[in-house]
């Protein structure tokens, strides 16, 4: 029987270079795009020889939230460009890699479809294995990098279209504990924002009128803390925020941010809540890790106060905290690539049937949530 081009290919490069492995990454599954290069050595250690990032927030700003078809156009016209500077500032051709990795869900199908075409055509010309990656899996893999963080931890990713509890237990083996049932935690920021006639991303204004407003003056609800379990909701505070602007009306400066500042409140409320109960799940099931942690990941982890929100709770709960820098927090394409050369370390190949696809769940046993309209 033949052996698969992709496995010979991997095994070839692992042997060859004494087990590093060089890996180019891609990201376009949402609103930045994105190409690094990074290299893993055979103990864990990584070195990243290029990383770069193309944000079209600028793009989407007039209209307050991420177009699609406006996200796949600006993929197609910056992709090419961007690998080919990423390749040149790592100073390697692509014969010289092992692997190129790029996201493929969930996200966005347009911009999906062109970064995993565009790995796809390289792996081609140059017999190289193609990792399509799961781009919560680039999220909940970059503390390893970072940190050398061992398995299992404990993953809170708060993006803009993410809101996940997961147990990061082994590559490829995650344990969704909980997710959002209506709007992500980012959303809800750029919602609020929105508004409020703020700009968009709107998570960075609302953090920074809030810290001249009063945190009391709004009493929003804080959904589900209380709730057993460790999902989140976020529809519910967004309404109690528009009626209260509404009453507001017109809204001065000080009503503006002691919106924000009572939004973030709640948020902070709800989140505390809920990690600590993620936190008492991880123990039940892992009661002999010594030294559980809890990372952090997402843009949302930008934010200072549910940053100390986070880190009180988990130092109360006896849990470590790791915050990855900002740029690996938020999109980026050193995760991606970082996530296949874990995957290619392994040995876990994919052999070229996993297509790009919106819906994608890093953990596919996961419970779906009670009337879930949600990402992942
Ligand atoms: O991870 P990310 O860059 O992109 C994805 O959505 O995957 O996250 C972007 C989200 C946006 O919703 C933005 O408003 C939010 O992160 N964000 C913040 C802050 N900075 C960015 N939310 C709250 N406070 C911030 N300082
Ligand atoms: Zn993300």
């Amino acid at each position: 029987m033949p052996i698969p081009p992709v496995e010979t290919a991997a095994a070839k490069a692992v042997r060859g270079r004494g087990g590093s492995l060089t890996v180019l990454g891609i990201e376009s599954s949402c609103d930045e795009t994105a190409a690094a290069v990074i290299r893993r050595e055979p103990g864990g250690a990584a070195t990243v020889l290029a990383d770069l990032i193309l944000s079209q927030n600028e793009d989407h700003a007039p209209f307050g939230g991420v177009v699609p078809e406006v996200a796949a156009r600006a993929h197609v016209a910056h992709l090419d460009r961007l690998v080919r500077q990423a390749m040149d500032k790592s100073g390697l051709d692509f014969p010289d890699l092992d692997g190129i990795a790029a996201t493929a869900g969930p996200g966005l199908i347009g911009g999906l479809l062109v970064g995993l075409t565009m790995a796809r055509a390289i792996g081609q010309v140059h017999d190289l294995p193609v990792l399509p990656i799961n781009h919560l899996e680039g999220h909940a893999l970059t503390a390893r990098l970072t940190d050398g963080l061992p398995f299992p931890y404990l993953l809170l990713l708060v993006s803009g279209g993410h809101t996940q509890l997961v147990i990061v237990e082994d590559v490829g083996r995650y344990a969704r504990l909980g997710t959002t049932i209506d709007d992500a935690l980012g959303e809800a920021f750029d919602k609020t924002a929105k508004l409020l006639g703020l700009g968009y991303p709107g998570g960075p204004e609302v953090e920074r009128r809030a810290r001249a407003g009063n945190p009391e003056r709004f009493p929003f609800p804080r959904p589900m803390v209380g709730r057993e379990g460790c999902d989140f909701s976020f529809s519910g505070l967004k309404t109690a925020i528009r009626r209260a602007a509404q009453a507001a009306m017109p809204l001065s400066d000080r009503d503006i941010a002691d919106i924000c500042a009572s939004f973030q409140a709640a948020i902070a409320d709800c989140v505390a809540d809920r990690l600590r109960h993620a936190m008492r799940a991880f123990t039940s099931r892992y009661p002999e890790v010594e030294q559980p942690a809890v990372v952090v990941a997402g843009g949302v982890a930008a934010n200072a106060v549910l940053r100390q929100v986070m880190l009180d709770a988990a130092v109360e709960a006896g849990f470590s905290v790791s915050i990855p820098p900002l740029r690996l927090c938020t999109d980026n394409a050193v995760m991606i690539a970082w996530a296949g050369a874990e995957r290619l370390a392994g040995g876990l190949l994919d052999t070229g049937t996993t297509n790009a696809r919106p819906r994608w769940p890093l953990d596919p046993h996961a419970a779906p949530a009670i009337g879930a309209g949600v990402k992942a």
